[in-house]
């Protein structure tokens, strides 16, 4: 196992040396438990002195994806994704968890919609399990997209936008076992389950992203071997990446096709890495190779229509160049209007190995290695800097400095380009911290630090549109406490608890906040209390 930029999502480890590093804020005082949120709605305070104002249109919402809160692995003809193999695979997720259950949201949706509602959210950003809706890839399963059907409708009824994410990492165990993303066929596969989805959903869904995260389906299942399928092949990896993205592109225009009036995009996550020594040309590259090969790989072929000519010199001889066939750049670039942005945090890399890993990994109990493809002489130094319950830290703004960058390089002169008149808008569609959380009798969690997280992030967002960079939503990771993938139910990322004995949700002191913050449309000054 290589240990550089390993990442940190498994593991045995809990953690160490978090601090509040100044982000803390004082206790919350007296917060109404339970699902009492009566009289939190009504304290609309938007005369309050101080604080800062959401720009009129701003969304602020909440995100989920099916196999961590789904459960119902084997109901109404769901057949196994690849996370249902990974996650019943000894060792391959802390604890042995898996998703079976997970927070039985598939039977408990209305409840979770009420629950969005009395919370405010604007919007509510899921995603559809194609297993549910297509099993083993195959033919439409009416019966599985009941279930979607009903929990629409219910948020319509809710005045609860839906946000519709088509694939959350879930490919149908059937698809990997004939290649999976490193073989064409799953991209077009993936339209047909796309088009069954818009099929049964599309007169109320406006707004569809394809993929969450194609860097991780590709490189942390694929290359690193801490995610669902479990491979370690840099060259599946860079397979897997290609035909996500023609996945994307393909789904997009038939999508289009079907409609033109639909929102549609992909979600990417992104690092903002920084050089431990900006002087020395060895971390430069290191952070060139990091960058190039998490944000780049993507956002180019999809906003600019190219690979960026240094990863593929990079990855030359892993065999990314025979997948890219004749015409499969402009399908992958085919207009956008959405860009989901995802953001937990930054890294300072460099060229050596520092001498304190920052995620302090224990061993995983099976092979793993880096995930990048081509680079091994990049490390993930710690700065000191406080860290969330997974190691990752805590930067907002690395936030501000990653939307104005992305406006730049290729939102802003996007209808110039490959929009062909079409503008891109930017939405936060994941943002958010674990941290170990302690629930008092009632089930309710002080969760101080993850206000304070939520509000600097908030704040790095309005930092980032009073610089002139148009931000059109922010969707809180996560709405509940879930199956956090490698990690199992050991992470906690939820602004409402889940006791996952009895199902109970209880809001956290952050959901209250949150749900303040929504309602006054105004972000509390640093000082004043939640
Ligand atoms: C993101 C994933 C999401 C969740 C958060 C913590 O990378 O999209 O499912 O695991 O991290």
């Amino acid at each position: 196992m290589t240990s550089n930029l390993t990442d940190t999502r498994t593991g045995r480890s809990s953690g160490s040396g978090r601090t509040d590093g100044g982000l803390a804020v004082a206790a919350v005082a007296a917060a109404p438990t339970g699902l009492d949120l009566a009289g939190l709605t009504s304290a609309t305070d938007a005369g309050a002195p101080g604080g800062r104002a959401f720009p009129p249109g701003f969304v602020l919402g909440a995100a989920t994806a099916a196999y961590q809160i789904e459960g119902a692995a084997r109901v109404d003809g769901r057949t196994p994704s690849i996370w249902d193999t990974f996650s019943h695979t000894p060792g391959a997720v802390v604890d042995g968890d898996t998703g079976d259950v997970a927070c039985d949201h598939h039977a408990r949706f209305e409840q979770d919609v009420e629950l969005m509602a009395r919370l405010g959210l604007q919007s509510y950003r899921f995603s559809t399990s194609w297993g549910r809706v297509c099993p083993d890839g195959g033919p439409v399963n009416a019966r599985g997209l009941d279930f979607y059907d009903r929990l629409v409708d219910s948020l319509v009824e809710h005045d609860v936008a839906p946000w519709l994410t088509l694939y959350h990492w879930d490919l149908p165990q059937a698809l990997e076992d004939r290649g999976g993303w490193t073989s064409r066929e799953s991209a077009e596969r993936f339209v047909e389950y796309a088009l069954a989805v818009h099929d049964r959903l599309g007169d109320r869904v406006s707004t569809w992203t394809t993929l969450n995260e194609p860097w991780c389906s590709a490189f942390l299942g694929y290359t690193a071997g801490v995610h669902a399928p479990g491979r370690t092949s840099p060259a599946d990896g860079l397979a897997a990446a290609h035909h996500l993205l023609l996945g994307h592109g393909l789904a997009v225009r038939a999508l289009r096709e079907r409609d033109p009036s639909l929102s549609l995009g992909l979600t990417l996550n992104f690092t903002v890495a920084d050089p431990v020594d900006p002087t020395d040309p060895r971390d430069l590259d290191a952070v060139r190779r990091v960058d190039g090969q998490m944000n780049r790989i993507f956002a180019e072929p999809v906003l600019l229509g190219r690979y960026p000519a240094d990863v593929l010199d990079d990855v030359r001889g892993l065999g990314l160049e025979h997948h890219i066939l004749d015409a499969d750049l402009e399908v992958i670039s085919t207009p956008i209007d959405v860009l989901g942005v995802n953001y937990y945090n930054g890294e300072a890399v460099g060229h050596t190995e520092p001498e304190v890993l920052v995620d302090g990994q224990a061993d995983p109990g099976r092979p793993t290695r880096s995930p990048f493809p081509a680079a091994e002489a990049a490390y993930r130094h710690p700065r000191g800097l406080p860290v969330t319950a997974m190691d990752w830290e805590i930067q907002p703004d690395g936030l501000t400095r990653l939307l104005t960058r992305l406006h730049t390089d290729y939102v802003a002169d996007y209808a110039r380009g490959c929009g062909r008149g079409r503008a891109v808008r930017m939405s936060v569609t994941e943002n958010g911290a674990a941290f170990d959380d302690e629930a008092d009798a009632t089930g309710f969690v002080d969760d101080t630090r993850r206000v304070a997280y939520l509000r600097a992030h908030l704040g790095a967002v309005l930092d980032a549109v009073d610089a002139g960079v148009p931000v059109h939503g922010f969707f809180y990771w996560s709405l509940l406490d879930n199956f956090e993938w490698a990690w199992g139910y050991a992470k906690r990322f939820g602004i409402v608890r889940v006791d996952y004995e009895t199902q109970v949700r209880t809001p956290k002191a952050s959901a209250l906040d949150y749900a303040r913050i929504i309602a006054t449309r105004r972000l509390p000054a640093g000082d004043e209390q939640p």
